[in-house]
């Protein structure tokens, strides 16, 4: 045989080169829970789902430390002292550590002080991987809260509790986590399964009116690729729901999460390293959006404008009928939505998101366009024209 650099002459050396495969199983429990008044001592959720995410172990003290958004905070003044005596008392063999505020909103995932704010309560608190890190709040705390917990130690449990009609419907139930850095959304972030996800509705009560409506967003942009039923409910409920009418909004909310939950669970490929694509109608530009504008567009306002953008686009390329985009592009009006904005007119800036898109997905883009309402199809990403024709027709007025 030729002598090769791969190969050693010592006859008790296995000859090179060695193949060792295998796979890498674990299952990992998903627990999404909705209720109202979580932290009433009369609610058994929090006592169940902190006996299955912390269990009792002989010898060993498991901690919690609370994490909770400064704009919750803000807007209930007693909040994180309930949730410590609710933690208290449904978990009585676990240490909670004094409550950390984080900053509410996209200050949290794009400053890096609030990461290493988390990371240094995390440290404090002693949380090891048998411990809890317990994140309230909107999508950008959890988004941030997640990842310090997935980097601590290499991954400490986790319990979301989502605070936003966003977060509810779409951002908790998934198993992303993420910060922003260079400019760009999401750039740093790990998946990780957080140990259950409790939405508590009552919670809802406290959002400014704006924060409220852009979570209906992404029950919009869920509702048009996947699914009609849902589609007609938000038709008809749209002014309740703007109206802040809780049965209505909690009929979308549930379904919405459920659609997002279903495509976690049953799509195959959870943390997205196959041909599995994101719920991401409409992202493409959102995402861009965000940035141009420093962030004035919060995720929910931007995810409206680019839905607008693309049931435009998919209009113009024969994809839907011009009177399925007007209806569409209503119902995001109707819920008191924007469907159009002056950053649109910057079009090679808006075309970057597109690259940026590909570069964060991996591999060739493409991007989900609806063929009617409640289906879709992916097709290559709209080009400079199609962009630009499509912006004049939204107009910035819009
Ligand atoms: N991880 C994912 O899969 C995923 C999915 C979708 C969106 N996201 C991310 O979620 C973020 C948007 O989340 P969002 O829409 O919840 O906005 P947000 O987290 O920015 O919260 C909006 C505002 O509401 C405040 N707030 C939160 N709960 C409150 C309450 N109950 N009462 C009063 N004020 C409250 C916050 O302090 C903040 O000022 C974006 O960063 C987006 O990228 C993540
Ligand atoms: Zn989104």
């Amino acid at each position: 045989m030729p002598d090769s650099p791969l190969q050693r002459h010592d006859a008790s050396v296995p000859a090179l080169p060695i193949r060792i495969d295998g796979e890498i199983r674990p299952a990992f429990p998903h627990r999404v829970r909705f209720t109202r008044d979580l932290l009433d001592p009369a609610n058994p959720i929090l006592s169940e789902t902190l006996a299955e995410a912390i269990p009792p172990e002989r010898g060993f003290r498991p901690r919690v430390l609370a994490a909770i958004d400064g704009g919750l905070a803000a807007s209930q003044p007693g909040f994180a002292s309930r949730l410590t005596a609710a933690l208290a008392a449904a978990a009585p063999h676990a240490e909670i550590a004094p409550p950390l505020e984080i900053p509410g909103g996209e200050a949290a995932k794009s400053d890096p002080a609030a990461l290493d704010g988390i990371v240094a309560a995390l440290e404090r608190a002693r949380i090891c991987r048998r411990s809890l890190l317990v994140a309230a709040g909107g999508g950008a705390a959890l988004d941030v809260a997640g990842y310090a917990a997935a980097i601590f130690h290499r991954g400490v449990r986790l319990l979301r509790i989502p605070t936003t009609v966003l977060a509810q419907d779409d951002a908790a139930m998934g198993v992303k986590n993420g910060v922003n850095r260079h400019g760009k959304k999401n750039l740093l972030g790990a998946f990780a399964v957080p140990e259950a996800v409790l939405c508590d509705l009552s919670l809802l009560r406290s959002l400014p009116d704006g924060v409220w409506r852009a979570g209906f967003s992404e029950a919009v942009k869920i509702a048009v690729i996947r699914d009609r039923d849902l589609f007609e409910r938000i038709e008809r409920d749209a002014a309740a729901i703007r109206g802040r009418d809780e049965s209505s909004a909690t009929a979308v909310i549930v379904r919405s999460a459920e659609l997002h939950l279903r495509h976690i669970l049953d799509g195959g490929d959870p943390f997205e390293r196959g041909t599995a694509r994101p719920l991401d109608f409409g992202h493409w530009a959102a995402h861009r959006l965000e940035s141009m504008t420093g962030h004035r567009l919060s995720h929910g306002e931007a995810v409206s404008i680019g839905i607008a953008l693309d049931s435009t686009i998919a209009a113009d390329l024969g994809l839907i009928d011009a009177a399925v985009r007007d209806r569409i592009v209503d119902l995001l009006r109707t819920l008191g939505l924007p469907t159009s904005h002056e950053a649109l007119l910057d079009t090679e800036a808006l075309l970057a998101g597109l690259e940026e898109f590909r570069e964060h997905l991996g591999g060739a883009a493409s991007v989900a366009m609806p063929t009617g309402i409640g289906a879709s199809v992916e097709v290559p990403p709209p080009g400079p024209e199609e962009v630009a024709r499509a912006v004049e027709t939204m107009s910035p007025c819009h």
